[in-house]
């Protein structure tokens, strides 16, 4: 029998709550497809910080490479700085094991409630893949002068050729095995590049010219697409079913993914997957830790749920993943009566059984 070696990190806040949900469903989901999960959990996040002040720490990252995968709750602690977690753990692992691609769809399921007055699920129904390791988030400038009027601060957006040309070949293959939406470009499927070629003339005609130069040399069956980032929010909110699949860099994709996860019916849903493809991936909700919500029972599981269901996709076990992404449009559609914390008419635990059994039956 197949056996995945996955690594759990619950982390912080409602993140071991949610993490525990998605764990039920995972192993629902291995007992009904007929192969094996050995989990093995890690204990980082905001406690393990302020008991050893470590955050992850290079020999853990030794570790998390001999696994299949990672499944994460969430990073972040209220009684510690903004920025040493985030930077100290997600980034990190990010950036260390080369996860390149952040994949967020954005999908509003059957009975989930969505702020866009008159859209639906057919409307609303596609996915962001947003590069992950360059652009502001690379740490490039400093501050020089600082605690004085003159200081200055500066931070750079960095791309190389190699970075876009990598996300975009992700882009287009997923784009040709999983798009599916025509709309106005014949009958091909669309990727569309989110960028900013009116103002960031350095960065953004760099991703416009690697767009265009692979899609036309290696993707005639994918049609492209460009929209600047301020028209794609608009057009998000307007129009969502103009998109089937959008690349963008990792500033532009942090913020774009924030308002899907919004038109998606919110944080409790919305999950995505940092990926190597070539390496170990790891998979969140994309969610914060909800300090607020700690303990009580009351956090919605789903978006955990469906990260696991998309690492068990990525791990090749796609009937178990689409078997979760429907127990969860069941649950959605028949079930909850909201997607937020302590509205859901379930406590959290009661959610997760709810798709467990789902998934089992
Ligand atoms: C996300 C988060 C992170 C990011 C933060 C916590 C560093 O907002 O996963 O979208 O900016 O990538
Ligand atoms: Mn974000």
């Amino acid at each position: 029998m197949k056996t995945y070696k996955i690594a759990v990190i619950p982390g912080d806040g409602t993140g071991p709550e949610v993490t525990a949900e998605a764990v039920k469903v995972l192993k629902a989901a291995a007992g009904k497809f007929g192969f094996k999960v050995e989990l093995t959990e890690f204990d980082f996040g905001g406690e393990r910080y302020k008991r050893t002040g470590e955050t992850l720490p290079d020999s853990a990252l030794d570790e998390l490479r001999g696994f299949d995968a990672i499944l994460l709750g969430a990073i972040g602690h209220p009684d510690v700085a903004p920025g040493i977690l985030e930077k100290g753990i997600l980034l990190k692992a990010r950036f260390a094991l080369d996860q390149y691609i952040n994949l967020r769809p954005v999908r509003l399921y059957p009975g989930v409630y969505t702020p866009l007055k008159d859209k639906g699920p057919d409307d609303i129904d596609f996915v962001v893949v947003r590069e992950n390791t360059g652009d502001l988030y690379t740490g490039t400038g400093g501050i020089s002068m600082k605690g004085t009027p003159h200081e200055v601060a500066v931070q750079s957006a960095v791309y190389n050729r190699f970075q876009v040309d990598r996300c975009l070949k992700y882009a287009f293959e997923y784009t040709h095995k999983h798009g599916k939406k025509a709309r106005g470009k014949g009958d091909k499927n669309t990727l569309a590049l989110c960028g900013k070629t009116n103002v960031l003339t350095y960065i953004y005609d760099l991703w416009e010219r690697a767009f265009h130069e692979m899609g036309k040399a290696h993707y005639p069956d994918i049609a492209r697409d460009y929209y600047h980032v301020d028209a794609t929010c608009m057009w998000m909110v307007k129009n969502p079913e103009w998109f089937d699949v959008l690349v963008t860099g990792n500033m532009f994709g942090d913020i774009i993914t924030d308002l899907g996860a919004m038109i998606q019916g919110g944080m409790g849903i919305a999950a995505g997957g940092n990926i190597n493809p070539e390496g170990v991936s790891m998979f969140e909700p994309i969610g914060g830790s909800a300090p607020k919500y700690t303990g009580k029972g009351v956090i919605n599981p789903l978006a955990a749920i469906c990260a696991a269901g998309m690492m068990l996709e990525h791990l090749g076990q796609e009937p178990a993943g689409k078997a979760i992404e429907d127990s969860v449009k069941f649950v959605t559609a028949n079930k909850l009566k909201s997607l937020a914390a302590g509205k859901m008419g379930y406590s959290t635990a009661e959610v997760g059984d709810l798709v467990a059994q789902k998934v089992a039956g």
